[in-house]
């Protein structure tokens, strides 16, 4: 089923200069960058996005690096889209992800690994929403 979920490249990723590279991987994997763009997040957009975590000890940490650089903001379409990106994505934790993987391939630690996606339909469209209108997104 055609699908769409929403990714971030992070700060990390912006600051090497290799967005290019990890889109390279997305579209390699058949995977359609529908929707992009570069932003920076405000500390109440993050707070939001990341609003589950809150509890976690590492969620001050995760708002301050998502705000300190900016970001690529994206939309992904594709067969299984939601799946699919987090296969290529790779574990959260770079050294547990599988080779091939964007995580195992850029990421330089748990918090700096370089992207982020959906991990559910339902969450997809919550976060698209947040940060795209259809109007951004032509067919
Ligand atoms: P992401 O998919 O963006 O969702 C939450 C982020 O928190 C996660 O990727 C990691 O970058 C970050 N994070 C930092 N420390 C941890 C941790 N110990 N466990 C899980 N996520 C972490």
């Amino acid at each position: 089923m055609t699908e769409r979920t929403f990714s971030i490249l992070k700060p990390d990723a912006t600051r090497r200069n290799i967005t290019g590279k990890i889109n390279a991987v997305i579209e390699g994997a058949g995977l359609r960058i529908v929707g992009q763009r570069r932003i920076r997040l405000t500390e109440a957009q993050a707070k939001t996005f990341y609003e589950v975590h809150k509890e976690r000890p590492f969620y001050g940490e995760l708002v301050s690096q998502m705000t300190a650089e900016p970001v690529v903001v994206q939309v992904l379409e594709g067969d299984n889209a939601v799946a699919k990106y987090r296969e290529v994505m790779g574990a959260t934790n770079p050294e547990q992800a599988a080779e091939g993987t964007i995580r195992k391939l850029f990421a330089l630690s748990i918090g700096e690994n370089s992207v982020h996606g959906s991990d559910s339909l339902d969450n997809a469209k919550l976060e698209i929403a947040q940060f795209f209108t259809d109007a951004d997104i032509p067919g």
